[in-house]
């Protein structure tokens, strides 16, 4: 039987750590700031949001939101950007994706300037990553890397495999699991036979947004093993990509669905704020 990796418990530790700094940060008159922009009423964005909020308030940082409505053209969107970008009281920018489909997420994330962009989206950041000269890092895979971090496995020299492809997480988990040396291989829908990558992976990192997908005859024993799904199965009911009933008896760690990935993301996200904060205050 695996560890169960804590989510819950590695998250609390990174908004304490954010929390102190930002403690000290305020006897120097800097509070960081940070913008979150919603358009329309999409219900799990709403939550997101609210979380964002409310993460902000707990570790000491001044928040705005900025719900705009549904029909919200692009020229108003992109001029709220240009607003936040100069002022100086916002130090990160985030604007909740979907957005409604008569919007271009790409335009406004190229809009935000970089310095500000705490999703690490905007092409400069994704670029600065590949180089492994960043200031921020997607914060997704940089919660993933906490937890295996917590963990106490050292990544270097381990075959690391990534199942997923996105921009978001399957790509830059693959450059930052490679920064620290493992051998990493990135499968995807098109991978043949996925089964005989995957059981040879000491690190696997799921991310495919698909329910129960990772199988126990797909993991290596004693592997480490994550999930970034946030999937419904036949029942309704949340649960991530791999099948943690099965996998669990298998590996050496696995993060559960909830209570795993997800509460790190928005830890991240209060941890690349803070970072921006410094940064456009000379602090580093
Ligand atoms: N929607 C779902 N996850 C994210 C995220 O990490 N950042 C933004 N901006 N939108 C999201």
């Amino acid at each position: 039987m695996a560890q169960i990796i804590d989510g819950k418990a590695v998250s609390k530790q990174v908004r304490e750590r954010v929390a102190l700094e930002t403690r000290e940060l305020k006897k120097r008159n800097i509070t960081p700031g940070l913008a979150v922009i919603i358009v329309g009423d999409d219900p799990a964005s709403q939550v997101y949001v609210k979380n964002k909020e409310k993460a902000c308030e707990e570790v000491g940082f001044y928040s705005e939101k900025f719900a705009l409505p549904q029909n919200t053209t692009q020229e108003e969107l992109n001029a709220l950007v240009e607003e936040l970008n100069a002022r100086p009281e916002i130090n990160g920018i985030l604007c909740q994706l979907p957005l409604p489909k008569h919007l271009d997420d790409k335009e406004v994330i190229n809009r935000i300037a970089p310095v500000k962009d705490v999703d690490a989206f905007h092409p400069v950041n994704v670029g600065a990553i590949m180089i492994g000269d960043y200031n921020f890092l997607p914060c997704t895979p940089a919660g993933v890397m906490e937890l295996i971090h917590s963990t106490g496995v050292d990544v270097t020299g381990k075959k690391a495999v990534v199942i997923g492809r996105s921009n978001i997480v399957g790509k830059p988990m693959a450059m930052l699991l490679l920064h620290e040396n493992a051998t990493v291989e990135i499968t995807h829908s098109k991978t043949v036979d996925l089964k005989s990558v995957t059981k040879r992976a000491d690190i696997l990192v799921a991310a495919i947004g698909r329910a129960k997908f990772v199988t126990a005859d797909m993991v290596k024993d004693g592997a480490v093993v994550i999930d970034v799904g946030m999937d419904r199965d036949e029942n309704g009911r949340l649960c991530g990509d791999v099948d943690f009933e099965n996998v669990k008896d298998k590996c050496s760690f696995i993060t559960p669905v909830p209570g795993g990935v997800g509460p790190m993301t928005i830890s991240m996200l209060m941890q690349n704020t803070l970072t921006a904060a410094k940064i456009q205050n000379g602090i580093k």
